[in-house]
């Protein structure tokens, strides 16, 4: 592959700008600054400079950011910023979308990627993916909450009731709940329907994947190789 061509793939612009940026002198391979656009490269495991900065290629790519409160899941934000805001402009550019979406108000764990393929198994219901949310009440939690979350309630928009995948209390008004679906506002509907209200919500793990405890809200990172995004997954036997 051409280098001009690698960069434009990773979305570092038109191919034009991606031949002027190698021209110019910005772009380097081992450190050491390369200035045609047309040399040949393997870009399998590649990394290359781009002013300065180091980015590995990626067919895909797959990335997940710690989303602080404040930012709108939406490519196309009515109140606040998106939280596409966050990303570099290479990863904007390759149109990632978020996998799923978390309101404006809840943080923690996003994963966002350009391959469709992927999304859709994240997100079916049917894959059964689990997400833990850490969630702060507004009342005490008792036990017959929990158990009616565990048991399944009913939402406005549909007459089967959801369940938790798993719950417990986690102090005087939290509750940490896995769900397996990512229903218009869930867990706080959810939680409503059992007579509480929800507070504060905050994901902190999708499928495998654990929001690392060093990456600070608003900051975002590669989840990479193949066996990083396979255990985000299910195991097979129950995809
Ligand atoms: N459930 C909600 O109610 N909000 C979220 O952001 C995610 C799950």
């Amino acid at each position: 592959m051409h280098l001009a061509q690698v960069l434009f793939s990773q979305g570092f612009g038109s191919r034009r700008e991606c031949e002027g940026l190698i021209a110019s002198g910005f772009v380097s391979l081992a450190g050491q600054v390369c200035d045609n656009p047309w040399h040949e490269v393997d870009p399998v495991g590649l990394e290359f400079g781009v002013q300065g900065q180091r980015w590995p290629y990626h067919e895909k790519a797959l990335v997940m950011l710690n989303k602080p409160a404040g930012y709108e899941c939406s490519q196309k934000p009515k109140h606040h910023p998106s939280v596409m805001s966050l990303l570099p402009a290479p990863l904007r550019r390759r149109g990632l979308q978020p996998v799923g979406r978390l309101d404006e108000d809840t943080t923690g764990l996003l994963l966002l990627t350009d391959d469709g393929s992927l999304i859709h198994r994240l997100t079916s219901p049917k894959h059964h993916v689990p997400k833990l949310y850490e969630v702060q009440c507004k009342h005490e939690v008792d036990s017959k909450q929990i158990a009616a979350l565990l048991a399944g309630v009913v939402l406005d928009d549909d007459p089967k009731p959801v369940k938790a995948a798993a719950c417990e209390a986690a102090g005087a008004q939290g509750i940490r709940l896995t769900l397996t679906e990512g229903k218009y506002h869930q867990v706080k509907r959810m939680v409503a329907a059992v007579g509480n209200r929800v507070e504060g919500l905050h994901r902190s793990s999708f499928g495998a994947l654990v929001l690392p405890a060093d990456l600070a809200p608003g900051q975002w990172r590669w989840v990479d190789g193949p066996q990083a995004l396979t255990s985000a997954l299910p195991p097979l036997s129950s995809r």
